[in-house]
């Protein structure tokens, strides 16, 4: 049956921007996600040497750039010209990683985002650079901050209570419904029944799932009451999404 927490379709968020069409973390696939008129667009932040914080799944520039070395260990003037495209398709050899605010900036009146907070760790300042430049843009309410580091979760929550929260799980031990810092739960698609669903919607928290691709698989969350499908085929989610009368 329909039980999805607020009583609205299912809703889709395009996994690194829509990743399938253009290269994950860039502004052309976040603009591809806006063209499809996904819900939200995920994306990865981790931040540079010099702090600024910009794009990226990876720790390293390897596999989008061709560069071995850490984000973390470089200063933005050292990424900024990188060609983060070309890897993809030949096609995007002028994409470059873009900074959050850029995105902010890009995405404004557009789309929502899915910010994942990738090893804050690394600089204390981190969600309070999140936080400045989220509040800087007036994106408190057009964003959801998620992390697979519960800590993280718990500065953000200090330090604007009400920007929502969701914390990554790869997967499920024992009952976590009542985590405080939390918004929603942002799991992997195996993880997901109708009893998590229903226990996380009694204590007022979202279930987010992550990453399906299968059509199969999204009909059946969709009739389970996930609030949240994270893809990286929209398009097919909202296909499937849209043609149940549910
Ligand atoms: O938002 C959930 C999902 O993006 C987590 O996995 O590795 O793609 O960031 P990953
Ligand atoms: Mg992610």
């Amino acid at each position: 049956q329909y039980s999805i927490l607020h009583g609205e379709k299912t809703l889709i968020t395009s996994h690194r921007g829509f990743s399938a069409m253009a290269p994950e973390n860039t502004l052309a696939s976040i603009d591809a996600a806006i063209e499809v008129m996904a819900d939200y667009a995920e994306i990865d932040v981790r931040m540079t040497k010099d702090g600024v914080v910009v794009l990226s799944h990876d720790a390293d520039l390897k596999r989008t750039a061709g560069v071995n070395k850490k984000i973390w260990q470089l200063n933005y003037y050292e990424i900024e010209e990188l060609d983060v495209g070309s890897w993809f398709s030949k096609d995007f050899k002028d994409e470059r990683i873009p900074t959050l605010e850029q995105v902010l900036e890009y995405s404004k009146g557009k789309i929502k985002l899915n910010i994942e907070i990738k090893n804050s760790g690394q600089n204390k300042d981190f969600e309070k650079k999140l936080i400045g430049l989220i509040e800087e843009h007036g994106f408190e309410d057009s964003c959801i901050i998620s992390s697979f580091s519960y800590d993280s979760l718990k500065r953000i929550k200090k330090l604007n209570p009400d920007i929502k929260t969701g914390y990554i799980l790869s997967a499920v031990y024992g009952e976590f419904y009542n985590l405080k810092d939390v918004d929603f739960f942002s799991m992997r698609y195996n993880f997901v029944s109708e009893r998590i669903v229903t226990e996380a919607h009694k204590t007022g928290k979202e279930i987010h799932v992550w990453t399906v691709n299968n059509e199969t698989i999204v009909d059946r969350l969709t009739r389970i009451g996930v609030d949240n499908i994270i893809t990286d085929d929209p398009v097919m989610a909202r296909s499937i999404i849209y043609s149940k009368d549910f």
